[in-house]
């Protein structure tokens, strides 16, 4: 018998568990389910589908099929729904007066969704952007986004989507105090089992241009004015752990990072520091530019979506909030 030769050859050889389908499988780490996922939707007040621009695959829905979204998502087993409306211009002002009407798209969208679909959580934007002519989250008053005041709109606004049956109330305007002044709200007004999914770490991003041009938010997405007052400085860490820290005192069942893929660090140091059910928000943006690269055969499409999403996973979200929910669910289901 020869005896084969010690050296040289590698001491270990990882690409044995990467030859075959089978190994790979056994090996992997993270997987995403339609279970992580929470489907981003915009309403409008009108009938039927409205497609976004920006946004290729995404229609503006009407409350009716709103509600025919809710049943496909159970049946896709997508266990909740973000919603944000879309507002005709002119019924838009400068203080956001309709954000709390308990008849807007909001409510009645909220109520049809529960009454086709009760099984599927649906969560409400808490802000002010999409009913504002100037397109900010809060108040303004000379030039200024007055914090307080701003709080005391976001209550009403908040006690009126869970009056209509919201699962999920996520503050996304980045005032703050919000999510303590909610919280208490919430309590004395017996809403005890509403959750606050708080947008705790959210940035001052370009990857919201096209969210802008869905809702309808005009000035903003001409680049007149930004938001650099309220949400965080792209270039931030530390101060996201204090948001994250001061959001989970106030009362936030659950936290959120928001732009996703560029901030997959920011998700990973949270978890790591909090251990709270942590979501990471897939924007528009990043819709948008998978997309233009896919229809332009830049990229494979279809795998660059998946990656993404796992890519949300292995940095340790609870779940994704994601455009691309109901074509995942499907894939993967
Ligand atoms: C604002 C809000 C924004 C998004 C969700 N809520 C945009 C902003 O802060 O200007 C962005 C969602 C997306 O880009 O998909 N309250």
């Amino acid at each position: 018998m020869t005896v084969p030769p010690l050296a040289p050859y590698p001491a270990s050889r990882l690409r044995r568990l990467r030859q075959a389908n089978w190994t790979r499988r056994l090996v992997r780490e993270t997987e995403v389910r339609p279970s992580d996922l929470i489907w981003s939707m915009v309403v409008h007040e009108g009938e039927g589908a409205v497609p976004v621009a920006s946004m290729p695959g995404v229609d503006r829905l009407s409350v009716k099929e709103a509600a025919k979204a809710a049943v496909r998502a159970r049946d896709l087993g997508i266990p909740a729904i973000a919603i944000f409306p879309h507002i005709d211009p002119s019924r838009k002002d400068a203080t956001g007066s309709i954000a709390a009407d308990p008849d807007g798209v909001i409510p009645r969208a909220v109520k049809a969704m529960k009454d086709a679909a009760p099984e599927v959580g649906i969560m409400c934007d808490v802000a002010l952007d999409p009913f504002t002519d100037h397109g900010h989250d809060g108040v303004v008053e000379g030039g200024k986004i007055l914090n307080d005041a701003t709080i005391e709109r976001l209550i009403e606004q908040g006690l009126m989507q869970a009056a209509a049956g919201a699962d999920i109330l996520a503050p996304s305007d980045m005032m703050d105090g919000r999510i303590g002044a909610l919280r208490g709200a919430l309590e004395g007004h017996g809403h005890h089992d509403t959750l606050i999914m708080s947008y705790a770490a959210k940035y001052a991003s370009a990857f919201y241009g096209p969210y802008r041009d869905a809702i309808g938010s005009a000035k903003l997405s001409a680049g007149q004015g930004d938001k650099k007052t309220y949400q965080m400085d792209p270039s931030n860490t530390e101060e996201a752990i204090r948001e994250v820290a001061l959001d989970i005192a106030e009362g936030a069942d659950m936290v959120m990072v928001k732009p996703g893929l560029p901030y997959l660090d920011i998700l990973r140091r949270l978890v790591d520091e909090f251990r709270m059910p942590t979501y990471a928000f897939q924007v528009s943006g990043e819709y948008a530019m998978i997309k233009a690269a896919g229809a332009n055969g830049w990229i494979d499409e279809e795998r660059a979506i998946l990656e993404s999403l796992v890519a949300f996973k292995r940095a340790g979200a609870a779940g994704i909030i994601t455009y691309f929910a109901p074509w995942a669910a499907e894939k993967l289901g």
